[in-house]
């Protein structure tokens, strides 16, 4: 018998149809398995995918051929309720644009997810999520909302919030995609840190080679096509920029890692316009998975896909509390 996987994947395919009835191919054929502890990242230029393929992982999201197993189950088979449930206990999600709850206290955006835990976890869920904030460096910001604090604080937020459950397998859409090199690169440490520590899987999405860099495994996603590629370190500069002629990646990612000085990385403030206009030469082009519902075909994608919900949980989390009263009140 083969060893268990985290998560595996296989032959998945993922097609949707569009409006004028065309068919479009997402996802093709994919093999993946992802192993507890295992750290992974998934390259590719915007529109390859990648966050189709993230939601697939999350079993958020199913697949039109192929199957998707979680610790050897099917998820195919498995009820709503139970895949619910499943999910929020073992899978957390972090974004680019962090999600976190306005105007809601950094405390409260780590603690709900407890809001769906049961007994002990969630009676002792203020104090867990202050732990929690301690480790990512907040202890100090435990009251403060997402509007007061910087880009890469909410990011560590929300990497406080997206482990508070102790999740198998974090599931990482661009997370370091808005913002700037350094914070980026601090940001990404913690998470990678803190996955291991708690002996996570980490599949981190990413334009940026310096980031891959940090995984153990690395893929390319290419027009839904999934390819293992060799990122040898070190990982900066001329290695990646060769790995990236030997791959054939983005154009714009061979630009970002080669270019003198650029670190391979975007500074935040183009970052943040990148993530509402056209793409800038050389820098990470912006990223859909967030601002999905600004684009032309945003109705038919948030229905078809159904992106987690703004507190890194499954949406479906909030319908299905394990103990109900209280888990509606956390959020208030
Ligand atoms: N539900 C959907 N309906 C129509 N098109 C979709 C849907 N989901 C994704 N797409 C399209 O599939 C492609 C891949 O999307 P996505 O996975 O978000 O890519 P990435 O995260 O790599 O930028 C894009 O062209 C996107 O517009
Ligand atoms: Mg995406």
């Amino acid at each position: 018998m083969e060893l268990v996987s985290l998560v595996r994947l296989e032959g998945v395919a993922k097609h949707v149809i569009l409006p004028d009835d065309s068919r479009l191919d997402i996802l093709r054929d994919i093999d993946l398995a992802i192993a507890a502890g295992d750290h992974v990242a998934i390259v590719g230029r915007s529109g390859s995918g990648k966050s189709t393929l993230l939601n697939l992982m999350g079993m958020l999201d199913r697949p039109s051929e192929g199957a998707v197993w979680f610790r050897g189950d099917p998820v195919r088979r498995m009820r709503k309720g139970k895949l619910d449930k499943l999910r929020g206990r073992n899978v957390g999600f972090v974004f680019q644009q962090f999600n976190l709850l306005a105007g809601r206290t950094a405390l409260e955006n780590v603690a709900m997810p407890l809001g769906y835990a049961s007994g002990r976890d969630f009676w002792n869920r203020r104090r867990t999520a202050t732990a929690m904030l301690e480790r990512v460096g907040l202890g100090h910001r435990i009251e403060s909302t997402p509007e007061q604090l910087s880009g890469g604080e909410q990011q560590r937020v929300a990497i406080a919030r997206a482990l508070v459950r102790r999740p198998a397998l974090i599931l990482a859409d661009e997370p370091t995609g808005a913002l700037d090199v350094e914070t980026g690169g601090s940001v990404m440490a913690l998470l990678d840190e803190i996955a291991s520590e708690a002996d996570a899987a980490l599949v981190t999405i990413t334009h940026d080679l310096h980031v891959a860099a940090r995984a153990r495994r690395h893929y390319r996603l290419d027009a839904g096509v999934l390819t293992p590629f060799d990122l040898s370190a070190p990982a900066a500069g001329a290695a990646a920029a060769a790995a990236y002629d030997r791959i054939d990646l983005a154009p714009e990612l061979a630009e970002s890692v080669s270019a003198p000085g650029s670190g391979g990385r975007v500074d935040a403030a183009t970052a943040a316009d990148a993530t509402t206009s056209a793409p800038v030469a050389g820098a990470a082009e912006p990223d859909a998975t967030t601002a999905v519902s600004t684009e032309a075909d945003g109705a038919a994608r948030v229905a078809a896909s159904t992106p987690p919900s703004a507190d890194g949980t499954a949406p479906e989390d909030r319908t299905a509390p394990e103990d109900e009263p209280e888990a509606v009140e956390v959020a208030s």
